[in-house]
């Protein structure tokens, strides 16, 4: 099926889940920054792409939101003891997502510096706009907030697949 039902997520939802997850996964390799000042094999590799994938990332949670707002009445049912906190995480997974392209890119505007994605210029260097890089210096602790909450939700999708054996995994995959 291409749409949700409510049984389980579509061909469309799946896509965006699973490529998203994949690239997410991507931008936190940034953290490996903080080894050796980023020279070894995936600092060299992967985390340049850095800005670039942002930016896709960027314009896939923008078509995301509006996938889902499309779909928000034929998805999954939740279990109603725990469907508020279930609700509620993937809000704030949502928000998350959305706030770390943008943050990311006050961090350049701000700062001055202009933003390339895949080798196209979206903005050229300029003046420093000292309240944008304030609010673009929230992109590091909100990446420490997405890194945990992804991996409560790792770990909530284990515990339905392994313990609880549900089929909650199931329908995502
Ligand atoms: C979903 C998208 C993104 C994720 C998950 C993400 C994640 C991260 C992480 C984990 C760090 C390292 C923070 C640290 O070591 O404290 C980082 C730093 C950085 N990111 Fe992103 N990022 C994303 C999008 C972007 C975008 C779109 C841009 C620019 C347009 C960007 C620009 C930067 C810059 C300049 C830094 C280094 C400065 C800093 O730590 O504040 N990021 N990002
Ligand atoms: C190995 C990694 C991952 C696994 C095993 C996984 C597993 C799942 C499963 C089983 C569901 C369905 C839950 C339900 O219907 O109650 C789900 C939904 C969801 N996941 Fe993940 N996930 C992973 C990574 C991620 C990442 C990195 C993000 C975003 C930061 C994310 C965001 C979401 C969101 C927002 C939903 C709600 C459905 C939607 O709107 O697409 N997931 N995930």
């Amino acid at each position: 099926m291409t749409i949700d039902t409510k049984e389980r997520y579509g061909k469309i939802t799946r896509s965006f889940h699973w490529i998203m997850a994949l690239l997410i996964g991507w931008q936190l390799l940034k953290f490996g920054d903080r080894i050796a000042e980023g020279e070894h094999w995936i600092g060299e590799t992967l985390v340049p792409w850095h800005i670039s994938i942002g930016v896709l990332l960027f314009v896939l949670i923008a078509l995301r939101i509006i996938w889902a707002l499309t779909q928000r009445h034929n998805r999954p049912v939740q279990d109603p003891k725990t469907a508020i906190l279930v609700k509620g995480g993937h809000f704030l997974l949502y928000a998350a997502m959305l706030l770390m392209p943008l943050t990311g890119a006050m961090v350049m505007l701000g700062n001055g510096y202009g933003l390339t994605a895949f080798g196209v210029q979206l903005a050229a260097k300029g003046d420093e706009i000292p309240w944008v890089a304030a609010v673009g210096s929230l992109h590091s602790p909100l990446a420490w907030l997405l890194l945990i909450m992804v991996v409560g939700h790792i770990g909530m999708a284990l515990l339905h697949h392994f313990i609880k054996r549900d089929g909650v995994m199931q329908r995502m995959v």
